[in-house]
């Protein structure tokens, strides 16, 4: 028997200052496909997630609405939630990371480090608008770039000759609050020493836990030599206070990563698990994958790490890294125009068809995934009204016309069904591997199988009078519903509602365990229609209402 994994899953904390939108969508999509296949495989897994609650963009953002930080974060929540919910992304937990757990993880994490001596004080000059009595994050300030010379760039990088600054190298610095020149002002603060841990970390790359083009990225990092991480903010900052120290904030990455730690801890205590340590103790069994976008490799492959090796708490199995998700060929964001939240989504598409869309266009590489809303409509009613669903709306009729719903007793043909059946190591295989692009390539191979199966043994034309053909027509009939069978156990993980309908429809659950067996003598229901075709009107309202919120 196959010794049941512990699995712990997270994806990246959503901020608190925005709506979840299709780039969220992927990841969380990507990581419930996986936790579900695997919850299947009957091992016992825990999908945690968060909202990342700190750091100015939450403050701007409160002031903005006229509420505070504290109300933001609780009303953003409800709706990340709700939003999370209607895609069918079932977290096990989901907390915020401006909770006492948090906090108290994050002092402790902090003694821990000053004891070991992995902190470290520095002065450093930083950008202070003096209008708006704030220190100015990267994001924050504006000017030319004093290598390529183009206007408007932010302060940490250059989006025309990609080059990386510091803010107070901006030529013209402008403040994005208040359109000021910002003045250059000196500040004490605390870093967390990274190179100290460089060797663990070099050693930790190589472990397996990253993709190849991850992997590179990172070495690239440790060529241009590690550098100490400034883990504190001043005032005005909403966040944790650094004990000890007057008017210092954590950095809001710090706490955020600790969450991982801090939302499982929650979970232990609120089910009244016991299994805090056997997850994170430094020699545990149980893995933990953490699917991540590009955008924060860093964090997750240096900094995360080198916390976790510095508390002697296990490091990730694996990061799991997906690209950007674009639109018309651009990345969606906000400055674009180019944001499909997920509200607004649900209102005019179902959640299935972006959950399979997902997953026909994901592979375990770090790939972009271009969404045209008119090639995703051919393919969803192509691949799922046309060629799957319709194998069970074929044979069906026939099953309750001529045999009262029941299957055959018996398969004749069992060597096609054996056949059929055995694809599962692969799929299987492609599923545990995250390589869902590819399984979904081989059940659509499964799928043309059944509808040829079909077509050539043409179940309307078979004669209806004679008793041994009326065997023949339920024996047909029978074996391409155990097909659809079939291929509705392997789209579970992906397509969760059609798959309930399918699970009444079959009278069954659907699960891999028992697919060696086929449905025999056995009643199905009525077929009612399971998938809703995609009408060109209906993507047509929904671009021309997006469009419109838009201008
Ligand atoms: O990039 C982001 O959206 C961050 N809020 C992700 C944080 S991940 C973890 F560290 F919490
Ligand atoms: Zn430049």
């Amino acid at each position: 028997m196959q010794i049941k994994k512990k699995i712990l899953v997270t994806c990246a904390f959503p901020y608190s200052n925005g709506s979840i939108h299709l780039g969220h969508l992927l990841e969380h999509i990507q990581a419930d496909m996986w936790v579900r296949y695997q919850k299947m495989q009957g091992n016992t897994v825990f999908f945690i997630c968060s909202d990342d609650s700190h750091g100015t963009a939450i403050t701007l953002k409160s002031k903005k609405e006229k509420i505070t930080p504290v109300q933001l974060v609780k009303k953003i929540i409800l709706e990340h939630k709700k939003d999370f919910k209607n895609f069918n992304i079932l977290h096990d937990n989901y907390s915020s990371t401006h909770s006492i757990e948090n906090l108290s993880f994050v002092r402790k994490i902090y003694f821990i480090l000053q004891k070991k001596k992995l902190i470290k004080k520095k002065y450093i000059y930083q950008f202070y608008d003096t209008k708006k009595n704030i220190f100015l994050s990267d994001r924050l300030v504006q000017g030319t770039c004093p290598d390529c010379n183009f206007k408007n760039q932010y302060g940490d990088h250059c989006d025309n000759c990609g080059s990386t600054y510091s803010a107070i190298q901006l030529i013209n610095p402008k403040s994005v609050l208040s359109n000021s020149i910002p003045k250059i002002k000196k500040s004490e603060h605390i870093f967390f020493d990274l190179p100290k841990l460089e060797l663990i970390l070099k050693k930790w790359i190589y472990s397996g836990s990253l993709q190849n083009t991850v992997l590179n990225k990172t070495k690239e990092w440790f060529n241009q030599g590690l550098r100490p991480w400034d883990i504190s903010r001043d005032k005005p900052y909403f966040g944790f206070k650094i004990p000890g120290l007057i008017d210092k904030y954590f950095y809001v990455w710090l706490d955020a990563s600790i969450g991982y730690i801090s939302n499982f801890k929650n979970f232990c205590t609120k089910n009244k698990i016991k299994c805090f340590n056997d997850f994170w103790n430094e020699n545990t069994q149980c893995e933990l994958h953490q699917f991540i976008g590009k955008d924060i490799i860093y964090f997750h492959t240096l900094f995360w790490p080198a916390i976790l090796h510095s508390i002697n708490f296990r490091k990730p199995s694996k990061i799991i890294v997906h690209g950007h998700v674009t639109f018309n060929g651009s990345k969606l964001s906000k400055s674009k125009g180019l944001l499909i939240l997920a509200k607004n989504w649900i209102n005019y598409l179902d959640s299935d068809s972006i959950r399979y869309y997902y997953a026909s266009n994901l592979s375990s590489k770090v790939e972009d995934i271009e969404i045209n809303l008119y090639s995703f409509r051919e393919k969803i009613n192509s691949d799922i009204v046309n060629k799957i669903v319709n194998i069970a709306a074929r044979s069906s009729s026939f099953i309750h016309k001529y045999f009262d719903g029941i299957l055959s007793s018996k398969i004749e043909e069992f060597n096609l069904y054996k056949y059929f059946v055995s694809s599962s190591i692969e799929i299987e295989c492609f599923l545990e591997k995250k390589e869902f692009k590819m399984a979904i390539q081989k059940i659509l191979k499964m799928a043309d199988y059944a509808n040829q199966y079909i077509n050539d043994t043409k179940p309307w034309s078979i004669d209806k009078n004679k008793s041994k053909s009326l065997y023949k027509l339920q024996q047909v009939c029978s074996l391409a519903i155990n097909f659809f069978r079939c291929i509705m156990t392997w789209l579970k993980p992906i397509m969760p509602n059609l798959s309930i309908k399918v699970e009444k429809f079959l009278n069954i659950v659907l699960n891999f365990n028992t697919l060696q067996n086929p449905l025999l003598n056995h009643r199905i229901s009525k077929f009612t229609i399971l998938y809703k075709r995609i009408s060109l009107k209906e993507i047509d309202v929904f671009l021309h209402d997006i469009k419109k919120s838009y201008f």
